[in-house]
């Protein structure tokens, strides 16, 4: 069985029962009037990310007091406004604003809860591109989840574990905190010089002086604010390019080297098993970061490089890479579709097993089904979790990963993978919904599988 990897995450199930969040967006966003909206009306987090405008680049110049646990910031985040803006929100939790500017003009703002609400020094154009300057400081604060985990900038004894899914990038940036706007970033963080800050993307720049050292990393892809990391620690850094010329850097704490070892060995052959499965890898670099932080209780699929709470298993390794394609590269456009994230990188998991001696997907399937009613995998559908304490419990993962199953059986592998692949290809660095899925599954096979679909996702 791999109950072992349900039970992995038998921790996040909902122990919020009512769906508040839910209650409140049907109310629509707060600040919908004359400025831009609060949120981008998601149901599970309503004030997640903003509306009126898109953000094409954040560049942020972090200083990490690993002592202190002071953090000084810059962001400068290029945006355009999608409509009129005599006002628009950034999200940020927490943390003291020292500046704030519009394109070099000091503006007002004021801060309501994590909503920062900006009223710039003359009223944006609609189409007009503009540039947001905070200046700020603090010690971070993670946030605690609807679930009770806890996410955002989260200190560790030796420097921070910086994972923000849901809604943590806001406690360490001012950001447009929703998967459905997505940005490249530039992130340069100075720590002292015996420590390693690691993020996303490339490495474009590393100097030390005066007992700081400073590492320039480069996102070029588009993503999502909640995939970015800034960790900090004592790390042991390996790097190489692949045979496919991808640049791998590990980042792994020395307490957890020797059990990590063997496994982070085999990314460059799982990365190329996902190649062959799901079509071409999304991003030009890759990795790992491997930071003992055991009471954070999971791994997150932070964008080119997923970061682990502990040595990672190989098939946890399996997940957070699937999760480049599915989740980092075609995100959501709405949090109660996390299925697409999460069961698609357990099904991978999966079909791993299947594929290298271990137990087949349909073994796996029929260990799950066989589970009674009482059981975690049945307590909601996957298709819509029904809040945000839902979105990481079991059946998202699991019953996610049989709804795949199921449609693998009903058109065939063959078919089945090209589904798969045409999925990542055309979403590729966008966004997907469950509808589009669905509509994409039903044209590439000929078959009507919108019951298939509804018992799975939606039954109970
Ligand atoms: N997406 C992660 C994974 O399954 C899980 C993140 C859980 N986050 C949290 N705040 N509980 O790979
Ligand atoms: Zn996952």
């Amino acid at each position: 069985v791999r109950p072992a990897a349900v039970l992995r995450r038998e921790a996040f199930v909902a122990t919020v029962p009512v769906a508040v969040a839910a209650l409140l967006a049907a109310a629509g966003p707060a600040s919908a009037g004359t400025g831009g909206a609060s949120g981008v009306g998601d149901p599970y987090f309503p004030l997640a990310g903003n509306g009126g405008y898109h953000v094409d680049h954040y560049d942020l110049t972090l200083r990490y007091d690993t002592g202190s646990r002071h953090l000084d910031g810059t962001a400068v985040l290029t945006a355009r406004a999608t409509q009129r803006l005599p006002r628009f929100d950034l999200d940020l939790s927490g943390l003291k604003i020292t500046g704030l500017t519009v394109d070099h003009a000091k503006a007002d703002f004021r801060r309501d809860g994590q909503e920062l609400v900006v009223t710039p020094h003359r009223t944006l154009r609609q189409g007009e591109e503009f540039q947001v300057k905070v200046v700020y400081r603090g010690t971070p604060k993670q946030v605690t989840d609807p679930d009770g985990s806890a996410d955002g900038w989260i200190p560790t004894d030796d420097g921070a574990f910086v994972a923000g899914e849901p809604q943590g990038a806001m406690t360490w940036f001012p950001a447009n905190n929703h998967p459905k706007d997505k940005s490249s970033y530039d992130i340069t963080i100075t720590v002292p010089k015996d420590r390693t800050a690691v993020s996303n993307g490339v490495l474009v720049g590393r100097r030390t002086a005066h007992g700081y050292t400073t590492f320039h990393w480069r996102q070029a892809e588009p993503m999502a604010a909640y995939l970015a990391t800034a960790t900090v620690g004592k790390f042991q850094v390996q790097q190489y390019t692949t045979r496919d010329g991808l640049h791998v850097y590990n980042a792994v704490d020395p307490r957890e080297a020797s059990a990590a070892a063997p496994v982070l060995k085999k990314l460059p052959s799982v990365l190329e098993w996902e190649s062959k499965l799901f079509g071409p890898y999304p991003f030009r670099s890759a990795g790992s970061i491997v930071d003992k932080a055991e009471s954070v209780g999971y791994a997150l699929e932070t964008q080119s490089r997923p970061l682990y709470d502990r040595a990672p298993d190989l098939s946890t390794l399996v997940h957070e890479n699937a999760h480049q394609w599915f989740g980092d590269s075609v995100s959501l456009t709405s949090w109660k579709d996390i299925w697409l994230n999460e069961g698609f990188a357990t099904y991978a998991e999966w079909l791993y097993s299947e594929q290298h001696g271990g137990d087949s997907a349909q073994k796996t399937f029929d260990t799950l089904y066989a589970l009674p009613a009482s059981n975690d995998l049945w307590a909601f559908p996957p298709g819509d979790p029904g809040s945000g304490a839902n979105i990481f419990g079991t059946p998202v993962y699991a019953r996610g990963a049989m709804a795949l199953h199921e449609l693998r059986k009903a058109v065939g592998d063959r078919t089945f993978y090209r589904i798969l692949r045409t999925w990542a290809g055309r979403h590729r660095n966008g966004h997907g919904t469950t509808a589009e899925f669905e509509r994409l599954a039903e044209w590439e096979s000929g078959k009507s599988l919108h019951p298939l679909f509804t018992t799975w996702l939606y039954a109970p």
